[in-house]
């Protein structure tokens, strides 16, 4: 089968990442017989070095016509003046509302071979960890509206509709439903009104699932839950801004943040993929990060976009025979142990596949 995919490097290690990923999704196209085309487009820093603007229509339009987005990272140090009139970061909020795609699903899961990697005593993890985290996208605080007043204080105007609660709990219950059938849904509905609302909705909805347990955390304590029981999770269903936050800190139960996919979707087969990490500036250009989550995020890709659940298997059970090998890239090896570089670990993963 033939798939045309957008390709956003980004800023800082996007480009090394996203190269290493593209390398993995030609291997599955030899391997299985499909052929990838790639559109690539500007984003972030480098757009706005390029054209003057973070998002630039030809862009958009790009993504639109294509199966699947996949994006590295944006931003940087060079684009961090407060004042500036725009940001790296706009651009992928921007592609993010443009594509619809309210429903970002980050897996957190801990590789048994990475287990020394794991922050957290072996005790806490003695169960594992594999959950999701079902982040709500083009809501919340990160939407509404920004101001300054006449006094110099700063507005973020929060707000959640009814109809996007709604959505984003029914893919996290469907989500469930294909894993142990539990949902965790996270708020502050002790402060916020949003989140009141968000919990009533969430009741309602999980009304259809009987099926599938559901409980309900306040965020402050689920931030300290993820520490102390993380097992106890399945699927996080939560609001964009706690979902950013909780998704950071499951992504460094599993060793580095560099672990993390993500797949982020509408409505339609449309996705856009993308590692949860950062543009690392600091380590950028020095081929040293870890292409991991990027990899990975091509599985999701593979799975939700394209409907290629054998691919994208091939393509998680890659990564974990080289994680099992003892390969690491230096955000996951034992301190002083040897390590492997990006292209070197996207080359390991190519040749695990058979290609
Ligand atoms: C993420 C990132 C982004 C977010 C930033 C870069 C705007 O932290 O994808 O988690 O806050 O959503
Ligand atoms: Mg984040």
């Amino acid at each position: 089968m033939e798939f045309k995919v957008a390709v956003l490097k980004g800023d800082g290690i996007g480009p090394e990442i996203v190269g290493e990923a593209v390398k993995c999704l030609d291997a599955i196209g030899v391997r299985f017989g499909h052929a990838f085309t790639y559109d690539e487009r500007l984003i972030g820093g480098a757009a706005i070095d390029a054209v003057g603007e973070p998002l630039p229509l030809e862009t958009v339009d790009a993504c639109l016509r294509v199966d699947a987005v996949l994006l590295g990272a944006v931003g940087g140090p060079k684009w961090d003046d407060p004042s500036a009139p725009m940001r790296p970061e706009d651009g992928l909020l921007g592609i993010r509302k443009a594509l619809g795609v309210y429903a970002n699903l980050r897996p957190a899961k801990l590789y048994a071979p990475l287990a020394d990697a794991c922050p957290l005593k072996p005790n806490r993890i003695s169960d594992g960890l594999d959950l999701v985290v079902c982040r709500e996208l083009t809501g919340d605080v990160y939407f509404g509206e920004k101001r300054r007043d006449a006094n110099g204080a700063g507005h973020d105007d929060m707000t959640y509709t009814v109809g996007e609660i709604e959505r984003i709990a029914r893919r996290a219950f469907v989500l469930a439903r294909g894993r142990r059938n539990h949902v965790t849904c996270v708020d502050k509905a002790n402060v916020l009104e949003t989140s009141r609302v968000w919990r009533e909705v969430v009741e309602r909805v999980a009304a259809e699932y009987p099926d599938v347990r559901t409980d309900y955390q306040y965020v402050d304590n689920t931030a300290m839950q993820l520490v102390i029981n993380p097992s106890q999770f399945d699927v996080i269903l939560t609001g964009n801004l706690f979902g950013d936050i909780l998704s950071d800190e499951a992504s460094c139960i599993t060793g580095s943040i560099g672990m993390l996919p993500s797949a982020s979707l509408g409505d339609g087969k449309l996705g856009l993929y993308e590692p949860i990490h950062g543009s690392a500036p600091d380590i950028a250009g020095k081929g040293v990060a870890n292409p991991i989550a990027t990899i990975l995020s091509v599985a999701m890709m593979l799975r939700y976009s394209f409907d290629l659940h054998e691919e994208a298997d091939t393509l998680e059970a890659a990564v974990e025979r080289v994680l099992d090998a003892g390969y690491r890239t230096g955000d996951i090896a034992k301190p002083g142990e040897p390590h492997v570089g990006s292209a070197e670990m996207g080359d390991l993963i190519v040749k695990a596949l058979g290609v």
